[in-house]
């Protein structure tokens, strides 16, 4: 499944949509933190877990300026493609790995959406979003020894930084 996020005709609607996705995302990093080995994956993904929550705070007021709800959780529909009970039950740091470089292409093809049609007192807080979505993801591709997908790929890749252990 692909996200259907940024693709809503509302933009008030597209906005809560994308706070439920960063919470499907957050509960997703927060499964894969506790099953993973590895601790430097486990500090990093924690870290990753973490940017969700705050794109969560910083698009709250915008919404609840725009006269709508703030959602308080990734709702009853499932907003990503590996969602925290597939992540619950995987075993390997690989697995866990993979997983969520599945879910970092959703919040990438989500933020992508999502900049395009932001309204302007959006939009700085939705491009900085993306910029740590591409990071987690150029992060999670670098473990997993991949390329970032053509048009995807921003930032230099940072050999250095690749954990022991998994190529
Ligand atoms: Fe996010
Ligand atoms: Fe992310």
């Amino acid at each position: 499944m692909v996200t259907s996020v940024g693709t809503e005709d509302d933009k008030l609607e597209m906005l809560q949509d994308l706070i439920k996705l960063d919470y499907a995302a957050a509960e997703a990093y927060e499964a894969a933190v506790e099953r993973l080995d590895n601790t430097i994956y486990k500090q990093q993904l924690a870290a990753f877990m973490r940017d969700h929550e705050r794109h969560i705070e910083e698009l709250a007021p915008i919404v609840r300026q725009m006269g709508g709800e703030v959602p308080d959780s990734g709702g009853a529909k499932e907003m990503l493609t590996e969602g925290k009970v597939v992540l619950g039950s995987l075993l390997g740091d690989e697995a866990i790995l993979k997983a969520m470089k599945t879910n970092e292409n959703d919040t990438n093809t989500a933020y992508e959406r999502v900049v395009e049609k932001a309204p302007p007192g959006a939009l700085a807080i939705v491009q900085r979003g993306l910029a740590d979505e591409r990071r987690h993801l150029e992060w999670i591709l670098a473990q997993l020894g991949e390329e970032a997908p053509a048009g995807r790929a921003r930032s230099v890749r940072d050999e250095s930084s690749r954990p022991p252990g998994m190529r």
